[in-house]
């Protein structure tokens, strides 16, 4: 299975963020600790922007490429309709992921405009819940594969 992981904005920067929110470990950190879990057959790549329009493109970019998205939008998930309507578009399953409790900060947080298009929403789990996405995409492809 091929699964991208998509990173929106401000997320290369999370070792130099709130650390009581986001940990000590880079976005790199990260993407090394997710390759050593998953299963060798499985490719995961990963892609961050801190650019709309290039999270547009690669999710566009991911069409007849990729079984399945892991998405991070960062900020824009809590406004951006443009990517909420390039996940409905590409019409790839895609998992929804933040690594902090976005349901008990502020707010704005608390809203997604991307949650109705993806298959699930997975957030305050830090790193392990990009791999819980990974899991969440095998698990809905077995299924596509047994009917
Ligand atoms: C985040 C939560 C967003 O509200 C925030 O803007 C981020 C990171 C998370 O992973 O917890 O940049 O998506």
């Amino acid at each position: 299975m091929k699964i991208r992981i998509i990173n929106g904005p401000n997320l290369n920067l999370i070792s130099r963020r709130d650390s009581h929110i986001y940990g000590n470990e880079t976005l790199s950190d990260i993407e090394a600790w997710l390759h050593s879990k998953v299963r060798s057959k499985d490719s995961v790549k990963w892609f961050q922007s801190n650019h709309e329009g290039q999270i547009i493109d690669e999710i566009h970019a991911c069409i007849d490429c990729y079984d399945g998205i892991i998405i991070n939008p960062g900020a824009f998930t809590h406004y951006s309709y443009a990517i909420r309507d390039a996940i409905e578009s590409a019409n790839i399953p895609t998992v929804e992921v933040h690594l902090s409790d976005i349901h008990n900060r502020e707010d704005f947080r608390k809203k997604s405009v991307i949650k109705d298009v993806c298959i699930e929403q997975i957030y305050g789990h830090g790193k392990i819940g990009y791999l819980n996405a990974a899991e969440i995409l095998f698990a809905h492809e077995n299924k596509k594969d047994n009917v």
